[in-house]
C-alpha cells in the first residue's frame, strides 16, 4: 500500500509517500523562513507561500518515490488543526488529485500524525502513553488504537513549544526558537553557574497531576534577561539563561511524566511504552531525561529520528495510511478544522473511568 502525505497546517510545507512497508520513498520538507522577520509565523504569508510550492512539491515527491498518481492506494492530508488558510491549500489539493485519480481520501489530524509516527519509524504496539510537545501543544495522552486517544493533561497556558520560540524571540536568538535555544545551552560549560544565576520558577513540578503551565516561566526568563546589564546581551548571558530556561523545561516534563505513568499502573496497566512526539521532541536534553525516567519506571522509551519529529508529509502520510487500512477513509467534502482536539471527551470525562 502506498499512499502520498500532504502537511500545510502551519509553516512548513511538506510532501512524502510511504508504504505499508514502513518504507519513506519521498519525503520533501520546505521550511518557510519568510517569518523570520516576524519572529512568529504570519498565517496569510504561510498559505501564500503554501500556495506557491505544493504544486511542484508534489511533482518532485512523485518524481522521488519513482511512482505515477496511479500506483497510489491514497491521499493523505491535514485537514486541521492550524492555520485555516494553509490547512485549506493542502486539503484542496488533496482533493483535486483524489478526484482526478479517483483514489481514497484520509483528512487527517496533524497531531495524530505525530502520535502515529513512532508505529512508522518503529514497531511500537498500542497502547502507549505519548508526551505530545509542539509549537501549539503541549499534552499528555494515551493512544489507544488508531482515532482512540485518552488526554491525560495539557497545558493551561502556552505550549512548550511556544516558551521556546518567545524565549528565543525576547533574546532575540533566532527562529525558530527551539533549535536556536538548544544550541545555546549546549554551549552552557557550567550548569551550576547557570541554574545559581537564573532561579527560573518551576511551573506545577512537585503538584499532582499532568497539566502544565509556562505562561510564567515565560515571563520569569523575560524579567531575568531585562535585569541583565549593558545596551546588548552579552554571550554568556544568554547562553546562561538559555540553560536555565531548557533545564527547568525539562525538569516540568519529567515530573508530569513520572505523574502520568503513576496514573497508567492504575488506570491503563497495559502501557509499557513512553513515546515522546511533535518538534521539541527533536530537543536532545529532553529526550535524554525522559529516556531516564522511563528506565527507571521499566517503560520502553521510543522518540522518532529527529527530523520527523518537526512538522513532516511522512507522518501525515503514515497516519493516513492507518487509517485507510482499516477503512476509515474520508468523503471527498470532509471539512477542515482550525481546532481539533484527539481526545473530544477530555476534560468532561473523568478519565478514570475506563481501563485499556
Ligand atoms: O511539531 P512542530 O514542527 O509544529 C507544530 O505542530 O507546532 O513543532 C514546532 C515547535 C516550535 O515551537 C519549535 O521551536 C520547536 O517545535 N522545536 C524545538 C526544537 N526543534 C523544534 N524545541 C526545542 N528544541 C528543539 N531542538
Ligand atoms: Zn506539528
Amino acid at each position: 500500500m502506498k499512499v502520498l502525505g500532504i502537511e500545510t497546517s502551519c509553516d512548513e510545507t511538506a510532501v512524502a509517500v510511504v508504504t505499508d512497508k514502513k518504507e519513506i520513498l519521498a519525503n520533501l520538507v520546505l521550511s518557510q523562513m519568510e517569518h523570520e522577520v516576524y519572529g512568529g509565523v504570519v498565517p496569510e504569508v504561510a498559505a501564500r507561500a503554501h500556495l506557491n510550492h505544493i504544486d511542484d512539491m508534489v511533482r518532485q515527491a512523485m518524481l522521488d518515490a519513482k511512482l505515477e498518481f496511479k500506483d497510489l492506494d491514497g491521499i493523505a492530508v491535514t485537514a486541521g488543526p492550524g492555520l485555516i488558510g494553509g490547512v485549506l491549500v493542502g486539503v484542496m489539493t488533496a482533493k483535486a488529485i483524489a478526484a482526478v485519480h479517483n483514489l481514497p481520501l484520509a483528512g487527517v489530524n496533524h497531531l495524530e500524525g505525530h502520535a502515529l509516527t513512532v508505529r512508522l519509524t518503529h514497531d511500537v504496539p498500542f497502547p502507549y502513553l505519548l508526551l505530545l510537545v509542539s509549537g501549539g501543544h503541549c499534552q499528555i495522552l494515551i493512544v489507544e488504537g488508531v482515532g482512540k486517544y485518552k488526554r491525560l493533561g495539557t497545558t493551561i497556558d502556552d505550549a512548550v513549544g511556544e516558551a521556546f520560540d518567545k524565549t528565543a524571540k525576547m533574546l532575540g536568538i533566532g527562529f525558530p526558537g527551539g533549535p536556536a535555544v538548544e544550541r545555546m545551552a549546549a554551549s552552557c560549560g557550567n550548569a551550576n553557574r547557570a541554574r545559581t544565576r537564573f532561579a527560573l520558577p518551576r511551573p506545577l513540578l512537585g503538584k499532582p497531576g499532568c497539566d502544565f503551565s509556562f505562561s510564567g516561566l515565560k515571563t520569569a526568563v523575560k524579567r531575568a534577561a531585562d535585569s541583565l546589564p549593558g545596551e546588548e546581551y552579552a554571550q554568556d548571558d544568554l547562553i546562561d539563561l538559555c540553560y536555565a530556561f531548557q533545564d527547568v523545561v525539562s525538569a516540568v516534563l519529567v515530573d508530569r511524566i513520572k505523574n502520568a505513568i503513576a496514573l497508567c499502573r492504575d488506570i491503563a496497566p497495559a502501557v509499557k511504552t513512553l513515546v515522546v512526539a511533535g518538534g521539541v521532541a527533536a530537543n536532545k536534553t529532553i529526550r535524554f531525561a525522559l529516556e531516564g525516567v522511563s528506565a527507571q519506571n521499566g517503560y520502553t522509551f521510543v522518540a522518532p529520528p529527529l527530523k520527523l519529529c518537526t512538522d513532516n508529509g511522512a507522518m501525515i502520510a503514515w497516519a493516513g495510511l492507518e487509517r485507510l487500512r482499516l477503512g476509515l477513509a474520508d468523503a471527498p467534502d470532509f471539512p477542515v478544522h482550525a481546532r481539533w482536539p484527539l481526545d473530544p471527551a477530555a476534560g468532561v470525562v473523568s478519565v478514570k473511568s475506563q481501563k485499556v
